[in-house]
């Protein structure tokens, strides 16, 4: 090739690409002529690398032309892209083809709790109950002392209580929002308090350190057990079937006396007893019970004057029955495949 080479025909290369790059009309153009000349095997790299052959009369002058022609035409491709590219954009979009079909946007929807929790809600709104809240970093007073919880009372202990400081601490159960609310009003009153509550535990298919609470708590002159029946009943077939009854298990909490935990009928064999139920054909769903005169006393209320009964129910564990959900965990881990399984479940 060497022998072809003179300044003519590096004139006349010059030339082509110059008007080659110059018209490109689409980046798709400029890329072909810039293969044809400054890609590995384009004209102008072939003769780049053919110098060396040249005769040493021409060499230099021959060698510094093509040198600046590969850096002219180098500076022309880069300005010419910016312009093709700069078209494209401004004639509807980056690279944009119309005709593909659009795509669909993302749409969220509520996590399963806050669905379980709005339908409790609405069956005890359906029987006069009406919402009440309190916070969740709470005074030890009451969480526990205005509850009736002796000094020394385990759940107090460290190993179960997220502490702040001495008497300030993350709320281990949604029970002193009575006290709280008892404080403000006087009775008649019928309340729900659900909310997010905390224990130091170490997190287990069955047990995690945050979940939901829901408590609800009845005060008037003469309210009895048979009323804390009724209504519990009411709630279980309301949201778990006609079929399924309740039984009341004696029990102790501080704040209650009697206390009771309340059994449902195993959702999965009817009360046959199966693995789930552990072969007893019930499951716990709630602690209950009339409420404690201390408990009147410490929210300034008359014990003679007055009665009450009080409930408690995991809003977690009610999902997992309701659900057939099999780890506590799966409300706080966020995993968008499991929480779509819900979504369209309630409006
Ligand atoms: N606060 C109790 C707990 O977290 C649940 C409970 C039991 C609430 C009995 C009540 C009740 O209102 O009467 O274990």
């Amino acid at each position: 090739m060497s022998d072809e080479i003179s300044e003519s025909s590096v004139e006349d290369l010059s030339n082509r690409a110059l008007n080659s790059f110059e018209n490109a009309k689409n980046l798709e153009e400029l890329e072909t002529v810039r293969v044809a000349f400054l890609g590995r095997k384009g004209e102008v790299t072939q003769i780049l690398r053919s110098i060396a052959s040249l005769p040493q009369e021409i060499r230099p002058r021959i060698g510094k032309r093509i040198n600046d022609l590969k850096i002219e035409l180098s500076a022309l491709y880069e300005k010419k892209a910016e312009e093709l590219q700069s078209e494209r954009e401004g004639e509807g979009g980056f690279l944009l083809d119309p005709t593909l079909p659009g795509r669909s946007g993302f749409e969220g929807g509520l996590h399963v709790l806050h669905l379980v929790l709005k339908e409790i809600k609405e069956i005890f709104y359906g029987m006069g109950y009406s919402l009440a809240e309190g916070p969740d970093v709470e005074l030890d007073y009451y969480n526990f002392e205005a509850l009736n919880f002796p000094p020394d009372h385990p759940s107090r202990d460290l190993q179960d209580t997220f502490y702040l400081t001495k008497d300030i601490l993350l709320r281990t159960q949604t029970s002193p929002v009575q006290v709280r609310y008892m404080e403000k009003h006087k009775p008649p009153l019928r309340i729900i308090a659900p909310g997010r509550v905390y224990r130091n535990e170490t997190p287990d298919p069955s047990h995690s350190a945050e979940f939901l609470q829901m408590e609800g708590l009845y005060v008037d002159k003469n309210v009895s057990l048979a009323d804390l029946r009724s209504d519990v009943s009411h709630f279980v077939k309301s949201y778990f079937g006609d079929d399924a009854s309740v039984r009341f298990r004696p029990h102790y909490f501080p704040f209650t006396e009697p206390s009771a935990e309340v059994d449902m009928t195993c959702f999965a064999c009817k009360g046959k007893g199966c693995s789930i139920c552990q072969k007893t054909g019930w499951i716990e769903i709630m602690g209950a019970g009339m409420v404690h005169p201390s408990v009147f006393k410490y929210a300034g209320y008359d014990p003679d004057e007055y009665t009450g009964f009080a409930f408690g129910m995991g809003i977690d564990r009610i999902a997992m029955l309701k659900y057939g959900i099999d780890d506590i965990r799966r409300f706080l881990t966020n995993d968008i495949r499991f929480l779509r399984q819900f979504w369209g479940f309630s409006s």
